[in-house]
């Protein structure tokens, strides 16, 4: 699928925004049905893979209403949650959840380099206007050592599986999205796929950023992915760049 009519830039920035903090209220009900109940089994799988546990210093980036954030503090980790939508933050107070959270971009996070053990991110990397720009922000952020484990949506490969995957991603859930929450935006949601680039570029562009042991796992006959990755040594070439760690 091509960008099309997707925004890009600040006006994406915007929209994405805007559209959280309306459909705030409904998201969880709503991501429990699309998922068919498997986005927590997935979060599990991600903090599994990078062994979050008792004594991390975690930061959830782009937490919404704080699904990861409450699997981190189940498993004694502390943790931080940043997004941009204060809707999605207030939604998360209203279903009881007392994490810390900031409301800040992904782009320009509100942490000291070098200064947390793990970033964990949900279903987000599709919406970022720059993600080579989070990416080096989370980079920033991690220590060396540290850990990461994003998880996002995708389409199998696999062309008749992909064509039943899209009747019901690129119809189904537009449907059930417009009777229960607004339409728009969750004609909006398959759609936002096309932002997420190829496997092999995604990759590219983790290490690129810095991270090391990069790791793709698929999940669901290729419905969504994690990816994770070891934060690597801080290198002189990016000390030298302004002082700031790589
Ligand atoms: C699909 S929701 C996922 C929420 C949550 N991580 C989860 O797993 O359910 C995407 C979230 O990303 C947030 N987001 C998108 N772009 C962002 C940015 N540039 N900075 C911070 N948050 C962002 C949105 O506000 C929204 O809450």
């Amino acid at each position: 699928m091509a960008l099309g009519d997707l925004p890009t830039g600040d006006e994406k920035r915007v929209r994405v925004r805007d559209m959280f903090d309306r459909i705030a209220p409904r998201y969880d009900a709503l991501n429990r049905v699309i998922s068919v109940g498997l986005d927590q089994r997935w979060r599990r799988r991600a903090l599994d893979k990078i062994a979050v546990g008792a004594g991390d210093r975690v930061v959830d980036l782009a937490c919404g209403t704080g699904d990861f954030c409450e699997l981190v503090a189940s498993r004694g980790a502390s943790v931080v949650g940043v997004d941009f939508a204060m809707q999605m933050l207030r939604q998360a107070r209203r279903r009881g959840l007392d994490f810390p959270s900031v409301q800040g971009d992904g782009e320009w996070l509100p942490f000291r380099s070098a200064s947390v053990d793990v970033v964990t991110c949900g279903f987000a990397l599709r919406n970022f206007v720059s993600l080579e720009a989070v990416l080096r922000e989370i980079a920033r952020i991690v220590r060396p050592g540290g850990r990461i484990a994003l998880i996002d949506v995708d389409r199998p490969g696999w062309a008749p599986l992909r064509a039943a995957h899209s009747l019901y991603f690129d119809r189904v859930v537009p449907f059930i999205g417009g009777l229960v929450s607004d339409r728009s935006a969750y004609r909006y949601l398959p759609q936002s796929t096309a932002y997420l680039p190829p496997p092999a570029e995604l990759r590219g562009m983790l290490q690129a950023a810095g991270f090391l042991e990069v790791d793709r796992e698929t999940l669901m006959l290729g419905a969504a992915q994690i990816l994770t990755g070891v934060r690597g040594p801080l290198t002189p070439v990016g000390l030298a760049r302004g002082g700031r760690p790589s």
